[in-house]
């Protein structure tokens, strides 16, 4: 089984992370391969804390190849950060991660940017990006004049196109009258700051699409690692209020360079219920007290942000969408302990749009704002489950809620977690 892949079924924060670690030991390779450090993983191990963006967590097992593809928008700073935070609490970083040459670098002028256009771009609502820069790397990749890739910044000319790109942004971001005066950067110095990133990056920069396409045909076990949710793809998620790539399942080749044939498993992840973090349309969300519950049990505050989560019921609409969009083959259920305290349980089952009851996901952002959800009421267990190990010792109405989710998602249960930790994890088939 060469290929498999964890994707987020919702809008990001999915703990496909958790997922990952289970998986990891099945696996030869781990690669990330969209987004960049917008997303940030919490890994505990060995009783340390590590606070990872890029980096894969395969990381803490030696032999596992961790790779950067290609599709990922990379912040030098950020991921010298990462391994040197690894490396001085004795996680060995070298040729166990490798970066792609072709991957974007996210260079000053795109936090510039981020910050001046973030609340303007969606007509009155801002996207409220994490403000990493990333949708202006992506930008400039799909504008290519001022695009910069990993690879470039040990060429000759690089000097040249650092202080070309700088006139041109500090000419753009000048514009910008009645925002707060944007900093006016200076090529030289950016030139020598990413020269030096690059020189301590140098030994894990490498064809990473060369590599992989090798790996894949020589059959190992490669573990590609969604960041981001599909409901944030930038194609098929509710754009605008989306991230600037394809998150869901349809990225994974894309971003990596391995085509699907190689990718014969997926697992869609869902919470028991639903978070949103940022703008946008959010059909089943709580702003009341069932809401701030599911925050406070679930801790639902940015990993990267801190930003408190919006949060809500489950969309069955909307999950059921991105497990077909992404080609999800079972499902891992996620945080279902902090339902535990709640009296009854709602599921979106459909929503009404202008009077017609529609089991679709609209493609517009104003349609889906305008949706009334349509629930059933499930009764709540009103129990703790985190020290359950078996499916079958979940209290019937926790499995009714379960085995209701995944028919209306219409994707069978495979893994369901009842907690943080490795142990709490429930194998349903087995
Ligand atoms: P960006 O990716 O920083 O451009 O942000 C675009 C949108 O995606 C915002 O609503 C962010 O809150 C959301 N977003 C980006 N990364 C994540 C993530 O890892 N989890 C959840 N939401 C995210």
């Amino acid at each position: 089984m060469p290929g498999t892949s964890v994707i987020g079924l919702q809008w990001g924060d999915e703990a496909k992370g958790k997922i990952v670690d289970l998986l990891t030991e099945q696996h030869d390779i781990v690669v990330r391969y969209q987004g960049g450090a917008n997303a940030g993983h919490t890994v505990v191990t060995g009783g340390q804390t590590f606070k990872l963006s890029l980096i894969p967590s395969g990381i803490f097992r030696p032999q596992v190849q961790c790779v950067v593809a290609a599709g990922v928008v990379v912040n030098p700073a950020s991921l010298l950060d990462e391994i040197e935070q690894l490396g001085s609490r004795g996680v060995t970083v070298g040729k166990n991660l490798l970066i792609s040459d072709r991957a974007h670098v996210i260079f000053p002028w795109h936090f510039e940017e981020d910050r001046l256009l973030n609340e303007r771009c969606a007509g009155g609502e801002a996207i409220g990006t994490t403000l990493r820069g990333i949708g202006p790397c992506y930008r400039d990749k799909v504008g290519r004049s001022w695009a910069v890739r990993l690879g470039d910044l040990y060429r000759d000319d690089f000097r040249q196109r650092v202080e070309q790109i700088t006139r041109a942004k500090n000419a753009m971001l000048a514009g910008f009258q009645d925002a707060q005066a944007p900093a006016t950067l200076d090529a030289e110095a950016i030139y020598t700051q990413y020269r030096a990133y690059a020189d301590r990056l140098r030994p894990h920069v490498a064809d990473t699409t060369a590599f992989l396409l090798d790996a894949a045909e020589a059959g190992q076990r490669i573990l590609f690692e969604g960041a981001q949710g599909a409901l944030l793809d930038v194609d098929h998620g509710t754009f605008p209020f989306v991230t600037s790539s394809n998150s869901s399942g349809v990225g994974v080749s894309s971003g990596s360079g391995v085509p699907g044939r190689y990718i014969n498993r997926v697992i869609g992840v869902v919470k028991a219920y639903t978070t949103r973090v940022g703008g946008g349309p959010f059909p089943t969300e709580q702003d009341n007290e069932t809401g701030d519950h599911i925050r406070r049990r679930g801790n639902e505050y940015g990993t990267v942000t801190r930003r408190p989560r919006r949060c809500g019921w489950f969309d069955a609409v909307a999950a059921r969408y991105t497990a077909r969009l992404s080609g999800a083959d079972v499902l891992a259920v996620m945080l279902l302990d902090v339902l535990c305290e709640l009296p009854e349980l709602k599921i979106c089952v459909a929503y009404e749009l202008d009077g017609r009851r529609t089991t679709d996901f609209p493609s517009h952002a104003d349609d889906l704002r305008r949706v009334e959800p349509i629930y059933e009421t499930l009764p709540g267990w009103q129990q703790e489950i985190s020290d359950v190990r078996r499916y079958h010792d979940l209290p019937t109405k926790c499995r009714a809620y379960l085995e209701r989710l995944s028919r209306l998602v219409g994707r069978p249960i495979e893994i369901v977690s009842v907690g943080p930790d490795r142990q709490q994890t429930i194998l349903v088939r087995s």
